[in-house]
């Protein structure tokens, strides 16, 4: 089992597959990128707790393992800056859930801070593949199925910094505005399908991602503890994706009030 107690997830009442409590899931499968910590893991759980049986994919291994163990559902380890990794994992997901999923949450993401001076090619590459590519590929992979079923949810992880400029965040900011610009593409391109797509746009998040760059002694960036919490970024996914079929919700940011 994942020990939460100490985890942001913790500070929420997400606990997990077994928990009680209406299961509006239950039949459902989804698909969760970026869910070996922070956010996406957090919305796995959630996402659980509301009865869908869910894949989850990251590179990492073990916390996936972990967290099948925790949550039931299917561990897709592999990178997915590498496209024949995602496809490969897309793959592995149809033939554990038995087809597309009914939902799929593209959360895995990277996030580097250097000036428009200082950024190299690499990190422009890998918040490209990462940010963008690997989301697209994840979206265009599954999108077909949905489509002839005339169902499924959507769900990107863009950020505050997809529509916001912040100093330092050059190549992540073309990212998150490279993705809202693929969504606002999707969204014309699936009217009328019965698919719906939601961008979700948080502000700073508390998660690992943080950890290289320590906010808390830099007084140009918000303490961890005035950042929203990956439960309740979860939480917002787990209100889009159990809207009323044939509502949609485009965009979602979320802020501290
Ligand atoms: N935290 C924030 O303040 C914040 C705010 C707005 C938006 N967001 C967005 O939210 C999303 C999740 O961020 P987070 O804060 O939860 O970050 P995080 O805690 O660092 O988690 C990132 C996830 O992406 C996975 N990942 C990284 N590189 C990968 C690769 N090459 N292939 C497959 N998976 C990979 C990581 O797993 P492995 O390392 O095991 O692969 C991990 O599961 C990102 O898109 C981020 O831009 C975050």
């Amino acid at each position: 089992m994942v020990d939460a107690t100490n985890s942001a997830e913790a500070t929420s009442s997400v606990s997990g597959a077994g928990s009680a409590g209406p299961k509006p899931l239950a039949g459902q499968s989804a698909l969760v990128t970026g869910a070996s910590r922070g956010i996406g893991a957090a919305v796995a759980r959630d996402l659980a707790r509301l009865g869908a049986r869910v894949g989850v994919a990251a590179r990492s291994e073990a916390p996936l393992r972990e967290l099948t163990a925790e949550l039931g559902g299917w561990a897709l380890p592999g990178d997915l800056t590498d496209p024949d990794g995602v496809a490969q994992m897309l793959r592995r997901f149809r033939e554990a859930a038995g087809g597309e999923p009914d939902i799929l949450v593209t959360s895995a993401g990277v996030f580097t801070i250097a000036s428009v001076e200082a950024t190299s090619a690499e990190e422009l590459d890998l918040n490209w593949a990462l940010n963008v590519r690997a989301s697209v590929l994840c979206v265009q992979g599954v999108l077909a199925g949905m489509k002839a079923r005339g169902s499924g949810t959507l769900v990107q992880v863009g950020s505050v910094a997809g529509r916001k400029a912040f100093p330092g965040n050059g190549a992540y900011s073309a990212s998150k505005f490279g993705i809202r610009g693929f969504h606002e593409v999707l969204l014309e391109e699936i009217r009328g399908t019965g698919v719906r797509a939601t961008l979700l746009e948080p502000a700073a998040t508390d998660t690992p991602i943080w950890d290289p760059i320590d906010p808390d002694n830099d007084p140009h960036l918000p303490p961890r503890a005035a950042m929203l919490r990956p439960a309740e970024v979860a939480e917002a996914v787990s209100f889009v994706v159990t809207r009323p079929a044939g509502v949609q919700i485009p965009f979602l940011p979320i802020e501290r009030s």
